[in-house]
């Protein structure tokens, strides 16, 4: 029996994607091998495969997005989708319009697919909640809560390069605070059996209790980033700060910015990740974001096959 999961459907299939937590290992698994499966397809002359022929997609995005908002839409292009990018900041919302009635209007148009992205935590689980049976939701990031696409074409940039998730020391480093995208990360990297994964922040920048899920607490960058096999760098989401966490954002940079020498503590072949946007020079040196150990940019490429894995899988096209 599968553990009780908003997202799973009562066979223990997914029909929601809005959290990694909870998520049983052959699921992300899954996630992982169908993507793979439609790399082939995003290198193609016709990168296109009929898979969501007829289904309509709507992007409903209330935050700012570059990578994720225009990814789902090359996925859901790419799977052949009808694709409605609805525009929040001319939308009736400006006029006083719920959440809920948005989405039932546009249910009305008869959405097969909400992607969703809001300022607050638990909006697309709200929707997920209200939505006809027929509707998926997927999480494209809500408020400092789950950000699990994100997190899934992490774990698949992992995969890629180390081949593996047992025996590695995965380090996180800066805003785990109020970052959506580390709370998906911890939970995928549990369930798929790193062996270490450790946070590396002053205490302003942890979650009260940050070790109940299941990380080592490091202050100290040298220490954090020794032997560590991939490292996982942050931006300072100010956005989501209430309050002043840190001296400056230059004091950050010095103590916790990834430098190329702070970087040789860690293994020799190890992998430098970032969800992006990169913030140069407060969590990041350019000699790091754009040297040989970056993969920041295959990221976001690996990002078009993840989501059209989770597409796919949801609606019931690749089993
Ligand atoms: N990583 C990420 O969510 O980036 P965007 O905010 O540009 O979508």
């Amino acid at each position: 029996m599968r553990k009780m999961n908003p997202q799973l459907d009562r066979h223990g299939h997914l029909h929601h994607f809005l959290t990694t937590e909870y998520l049983p290992k052959d699921i992300l698994l899954h996630i992982l091998n169908v993507a793979e499966s439609f790399l082939p397809v995003n290198k193609r002359e016709v990168k296109k495969v009929p898979l969501l022929r007829g289904k309509t997609v709507f992007n409903l995005f209330f935050e700012a997005s570059t990578r994720t908002r225009t990814t789902f839409e090359i996925a859901a292009k790419r799977l052949s989708a009808d694709v409605i990018n609805v525009n929040i900041s001319t939308s009736a919302q400006v006029k006083g319009e719920s959440l809920l009635d948005t989405v039932s209007n546009l249910s009305a148009m008869h959405a097969d697919m909400f992607v969703v992205r809001h300022a607050e935590s638990g909006a697309p689980f709200l929707i997920a909640k209200h939505a006809a049976p027929h509707i998926h939701v997927i999480n494209a990031g809500d408020g400092s809560h789950a950000h699990p696409t994100q997190a899934l074409l992490d774990m698949y940039t992992i995969r890629h390069f180390k081949k593996k998730f047992e025996g590695l020391q995965v380090a996180i480093v800066g805003d785990v605070k109020n970052s959506r995208v580390a709370r998906s990360q911890i939970h995928a990297l549990n369930i798929l059996g790193v062996n270490e994964i450790r946070v590396i922040a002053p205490k302003t920048l942890l979650p009260i209790a940050v070790e109940k899920l299941g990380v080592s607490v490091y202050h100290d960058m040298e220490q954090g980033l020794k032997d560590a096999d991939v490292v996982i760098m942050l931006r300072l989401q100010k956005e989501r700060m209430k309050g002043i966490y840190l001296p400056s954002s230059q004091e950050f940079y010095n103590t916790y910015g990834l430098t190329p020498s702070k970087l040789s503590a860690a293994k020799s072949d190890v992998i430098v990740m970032h969800p992006g946007p990169i913030n140069r020079g407060v969590e990041i040196d350019s000699f790091v974001a754009d040297g040989n150990s970056s993969v920041i940019l295959p990221q976001v490429t690996f990002g078009i096959a993840v989501r059209m894995a989770v597409m796919s899988i949801l609606t019931g096209q690749s089993k």
